[in-house]
């Protein structure tokens, strides 16, 4: 026949020690210490008071106890539930102050930063300046001509007069496409817009052709494998010099104010016959006390391009009659014509996309 249990000895079952109770609660009191975010912390709960932590089933141990046994087992498995419970919702309280201190932090809004700048960009002091150009030559009912970077080499140098032999061929060192067979090149002048207009229209002609161009050129302070030119054409009756003289000191005056024209110094190019160097009068000392003047640097005049009277040979090879028709064509570096109009030192600054050498042109940026 069973009876009570009289002889059970709480100090036999282990999980009711006194200092197996202390060692799960100190263990408890440690991992809810070292939890470091809520989360670990809602894991540490689960593992040290959930239904299945060694205390609750120390808990549920004390009812199979002898009488006597319970009351002592259960005040030790109940204090240290207690402090598990006290140390759960104090750690609780802290992560929680630190999880929204930190949400603070990580999605502050600087409320005083200005949102009314934002930069809109703007266009590069090249383009500004070729459209300044052509606009000019637009008022006197010009047309705005373009062509391919990529160009035939026919267009780009046989039909301008510069056959395969020609010396002046070395005057502009020139990227050729791969394969080498097929005659394609990186255009070296805008000239070959020259070519392609008269191929395709009738006279009268008058273009003007801003773009860009490719030499072999080093990369250094006024000189760029990639740089700009603009290039100027007419085919008429009856055209002479004088009318290409008339055309760019007009040029001259619309780019540099009044009283600024350009001289002609004799020069030699392929397609054009004569042919001249154009220099533009300096517009900032006008020639007095040149000697000073940084600009033109003593000379009066500055450089600024070449030009000449259409040759009949390139009229001819452009399908144009030259017994009814002549022409005048002339080229100038926009670059060029960008750093001396506003002291620009060092070309690269033209081309390395700073928008600090853009903002001072006074652009919207
Ligand atoms: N194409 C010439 C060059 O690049 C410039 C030029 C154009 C000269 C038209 C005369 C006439 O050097």
């Amino acid at each position: 026949m069973s009876g009570p249990n009289t002889d059970y000895d709480p100090v036999e079952v282990t999980p009711l020690k006194a200092a197996e109770v202390e060692a799960v609660r100190d263990a408890a009191l440690v991992a809810i210490e070292a939890a470091g975010s809520l989360d670990e912390l809602r894991q540490v709960r689960l593992d040290h008071a959930g239904d299945r932590s060694p205390l609750a089933l120390a808990n549920r141990e004390i009812g199979a106890l002898p009488p006597q046994a319970r009351k002592e087992a259960g005040q030790r498995v109940g204090q240290a539930r207690g402090a598990v419970a006290k140390a759960l919702a104090a750690r609780q309280v802290v992560l929680e102050e630190e999880h929204e201190a930190r949400i603070l932090v990580d999605e502050a809004v600087d409320v005083t930063l200005p949102w009314d700048r934002i930069p809109t960009g703007a266009r590069h002091p090249v383009t500004m300046l070729s459209e300044r150009i052509a606009d000019v030559f637009v008022a006197m009912g010009w047309e705005v001509a373009e062509g391919p970077l990529v160009e035939a080499e026919w267009l780009n140098f046989d039909a301008l007069n510069l056959g395969p032999d020609h010396p002046a061929r070395t005057m502009q060192d020139t990227f050729w496409m791969e394969p080498v067979e097929n005659a394609i090149v990186l255009r070296t002048h805008t000239s070959p817009v020259q070519a392609r207009t008269m191929l395709t229209r009738e006279p009268p002609i008058y273009i003007v052709c801003p773009g860009r161009v490719f030499r072999t050129d080093e990369y250094d302070a006024t000189h760029s494998p990639v740089f700009h030119q603009v290039e100027g054409l007419v085919v008429d009756e009856g055209i002479t010099m004088a009318h290409l003289k008339g055309s760019l000191d007009h040029f001259a005056t619309s780019m540099f104010g009044e009283g600024i024209t350009t001289r002609f110094r004799p020069s030699y190019f392929p397609f054009t016959e004569p042919s001249a160097e154009v220099d533009l009068a300096c517009f900032v000392c006008r020639g007095v006390d040149s000697e000073h003047c940084r600009t033109c640097k003593g000379e009066g005049w500055i450089e600024w391009g070449g030009c000449g009277v259409v040759n009949p040979r390139v009229l001819v090879a452009c399908g144009v009659d030259p017994d009814r028709y002549t022409g005048f064509a002339f080229g100038m570096g926009i670059d060029r014509t960008l750093m001396f109009r506003h002291g620009v030192a060092d070309l690269r600054d033209v081309f390395e996309g700073d928008v600090r050498f853009t903002a001072a042109f006074g652009t919207e940026i």
